[in-house]
């Protein structure tokens, strides 16, 4: 008793003194930055709130081809820059800093996406992992490399919910779904801030682009978007509410207009939701140039009336528009601008700046050793090769082509990419121009893997664009040559990212009519798909055996794919997008509405909302993906029949591996509301697990149901949930359903 009386009491002193010293870290921090905004100019405080990019190129020439960046940050004029590389570069920057009257330090940030030399499979690939722990490694890994390398901010995650492939920055997010995005958001912060600033490996997180990025009509980037409050806030927030609740400490504006007002003047996301109900303490920078773009919209006549819509709508840092720079203290002087909008700015700024340590050594994270042993070492590269294996996507396998033995006596592997190195890639990785030694080719991976006997024949066949088919009659005579061939198409890796979308999303060029060409022959084929967005191959998908959708998946893309080609590792990837089989099909999501005349209906074609020359589901659905094993699911067990709405539901099944293979499943359970005030979708993610099971092995799966998982926004806007039948469905994808039962929520 007497252990547990003292027990008790130095914990609840350990605990006071804890939150008393945050509270008083929280506290000096924020006197800190009050003294230091107390003898700022109002130029000093403006400075603050303009950042540059560096030079594009890599040699620590001179720091600025255009005009006089250096003289501004020695006057205190710039508070952070972007896209200057290595710790030499941003090390001079920042002495340069250190001239300025108040020797407030630079910020340094960058484009960390997915990986910074040990380059990781790009965001939508991880996504296909549905690995929560592996994504949350893959970001702590790229802060730990960045941030040996001088960079103390990320440009990431980029939360941005997508329904059109078209749209080629779906690479750079994690797909339709809202459920999925928000807890790979939470990750992919988690992991860019790993134990929190300060930290030598930690970065600060920008949650971007905020918001509603990547509904832009036609897919087209840029492009306007248009849509109900209520799909703002049930589709498209949320990952950045799960953002903002990981920690995330900076978020970007978006360049589209959302409802008319583009986002980095629209008060309404910055100040009412982001920074009022949801409460925000970290700092809001535009997307490049988006502060002077607002002209370009026709909401302001020029930069001046863009600097002032910015500021008052809560835009705290430009990012190279220079219409803060340059208009801000002649508004402040003229008197139409508070000065208080500035200070807010500048002190959620310095905070930040006070959170990382750079007041105390604003050269804490400059170590040319650092950065030489972090940079895409062993480990790192490992963690890479892992979850490059896990994003594999097992599309087809008909006979269990797939895998294939490593001592066949010749492999023939034809295509574009075969040989391609950088490629692997994707899009938004930071550039080593004289430096690809760090990546391992298709080509490479499966020369790595194959027994000394084995005879392994290329043939190029097709470029990724070009329309000659001159290629076509050596790639037939190689494959003539091996008993199995390998094809290898897809997109060049600059046909997705940013600005980069596509009305058509068929494989690009006349590489599906060389897999006809080589199919003609009649030789056991795989082929092999590389794209940062789903692709439309319906003629590939009808006829081929074997598939396997391997996006971009960065520096051990080789190694990864030989791993699940040969065997060594079972293919456990689930779509995190619908893969549509015509652009007309465009947006496809697999949680729609049911409308009053329902597709499925098999009634005449006044009563379905469906094409008359084509079905309105995609060709391989949100949440597939196959597995050299089966799985078969049982028994599914709801712990009650009828719940009030402040209690839950425990949703039981088995599932068992069936085949002669160990393997990851990825289970996933939707819910449908069958009746509400407004209409609810035919299903949506309310929980996934993603487990192994060894030949044989059942495992029996737990899902708790709660008030939160069955609340909407009704006609009014207001969240919660509503008394009535719900659909529990299990399965293995958003089409494959194999369980299913219904509850009643009473009140
Ligand atoms: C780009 C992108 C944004 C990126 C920024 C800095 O235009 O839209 O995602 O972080 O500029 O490179």
């Amino acid at each position: 008793m007497a252990k547990q009386m003292v027990f008790r009491f130095l914990f609840s002193w350990i605990t006071i003194f804890y939150f008393f010293s945050v509270d008083a870290q929280i506290k000096s921090i924020s006197n800190k930055v009050d003294s230091v905004l107390s003898l700022m100019s109002i130029d000093e405080k403006v400075g603050q709130l303009n950042q540059y990019s560096g030079d594009w190129d890599e040699a620590i020439g001179p720091i600025t081809k255009d005009g006089d960046k250096q003289n501004q940050i020695k006057k205190g004029l710039v508070g952070a820059m972007l896209n200057v590389k290595g710790v030499a570069h941003a090390k001079q920057l920042q002495l340069m800093a250190m001239q300025s009257r108040l020797k407030i330090p630079l910020l340094f940030g960058q484009d960390v996406i997915h990986g910074y030399k040990t380059t990781f499979p790009i965001p939508l690939a991880e996504a296909a992992s549905w690995d929560l722990e592996a994504i949350e490694l893959s970001a702590r890994i790229a802060a730990t490399e960045a941030a040996a390398s001088g960079v103390q901010w990320t440009f990431a995650p980029m939360v941005d919910i997508a329904r059109d492939p078209r749209w080629g920055r779906v690479m750079e997010g994690a797909g339709e779904d809202t459920y999925l995005g928000s807890l790979i958001a939470k990750a992919r912060v988690k992991g860019f801030q790993g134990k929190g600033l300060g930290n030598m490996d930690a970065v600060m997180a920008c949650a971007k682009h905020y918001a509603a990025y990547g509904a832009a009509i036609g897919g087209r980037d840029y492009n306007s978007v248009d849509m109900s409050d209520r799909t703002l806030w049930e589709v498209y927030l949320p990952p950045f509410k799960a953002a903002l609740d990981a920690g995330a400490t900076t978020f970007m504006t978006s360049f589209n207009d959302l409802n008319g007002i583009p986002a980095t003047g629209n008060k309404y996301l910055l100040r009412t939701i982001l920074k009022g109900k949801w409460n925000f303490k970290g700092f809001v920078v535009s997307d490049w140039g988006a502060v002077g773009e607002m002209i370009n919209h026709g909401f302001v006549k020029n930069n001046t009336e863009a600097a002032l819509a910015a500021i008052y709508a809560g835009c705290d840092m430009d990012m190279e528009s220079r219409s803060y720079k340059n208009h801000l203290s002649q508004l402040v002087k003229e008197g139409k601008l508070p000065i208080a909008f500035v200070d807010e700015a500048v002190k959620r700024i310095l905070t930040k700046k006070f959170e990382l340590g750079l007041f105390d050594n604003p050269f804490k994270f400059f170590d040319e050793l650092r950065e030489k042993n972090e940079l895409n070492n062993v480990e790192h590269a490992k963690a890479a090769r892992d979850i490059a294996r896990k994003s594999i996507v097992l599309l087809k396998n008909e006979n269990q082509l797939l895998p294939l033995s490593p001592s066949l006596k010749s492999i023939a592997v034809i295509g574009p990419l075969a040989k391609e190195v950088k490629q692997n890639l994707g899009f938004w990785s930071i550039e080593w121009p004289n430096d690809s030694s760090y990546i391992t080719s298709q080509w490479q991976g499966i020369s790595n893997k194959i027994s000394r006997n084995t005879k392994l024949l290329y043939a190029k066949g097709a470029g990724i664009t070009d329309t000659s088919r001159a290629g076509f009659a050596e790639a037939i005579l190689t494959a003539k040559q091996a008993d199995v061939v390998i094809i290898t198409v897809g997109e060049a890796r600059d046909m997705s990212g940013e600005a980069k979308s596509r009305s058509n999303i068929h494989l690009p060029g006349v590489q599906e009519e060389l897999i006809k060409a080589v199919a003609a022959i009649g030789k056991p084929i795989i082929v092999i798909i590389s794209a940062g967005r789903p692709l439309i191959f319906n003629w590939t998908t009808d006829h081929i055996p074997a598939i396997l959708y391997t996006w971009w998946l960065g520096s051990e893309a080789g190694n990864a794919i030989a791993d699940v080609i040969f065997g060594d590792y079972n293919p456990s990837g689930k779509l995190p997008m619908s893969f549509p089989m015509a652009e007309g099909q465009i947006p496809i999501y697999y949680n729609h509405f049911n409308t009053g005349r329902p597709a499925n209906n098999d009634s005449d074609r006044f009563y379905r909302s469906a094409y008359i020359d084509l079905s309105i589901y995609p060709k391989y659905e949100f949440g597939y993906g196959l597995s050299y094993t089966t799985f078969n699911y049982s028994n599914l067990q709801l712990s009650k029949q009828k719940i009030k709405k402040d209690e839950t539901i425990t949703v039981s099944f088995n599932i068992t591996n069936t085949g002669k293979y160990a393997g990851e499943e990825v289970a996933q359970l939707y819910l449908r509301d069958k009746f509400a005030s407004v209409v609810r979708p035919v299903k949506e993610l309310k929980n996934f697990r993603k487990i192994l099971l060894q030949p044989g092995e059942t495992k029996t799966i737990h899902f708790i149901i709660d008030k939160e998982k069955l609340s909407f926004y009704n006609a009014q806007m207001k969240w919660g949930t509503e008394p009535g039948e719900f659909d529990i469905m299990v399965g293995t994808s958003s089409k494959k359903i194999l369980l299913q039962k219904s509850f009643t929520l009473i009140q």
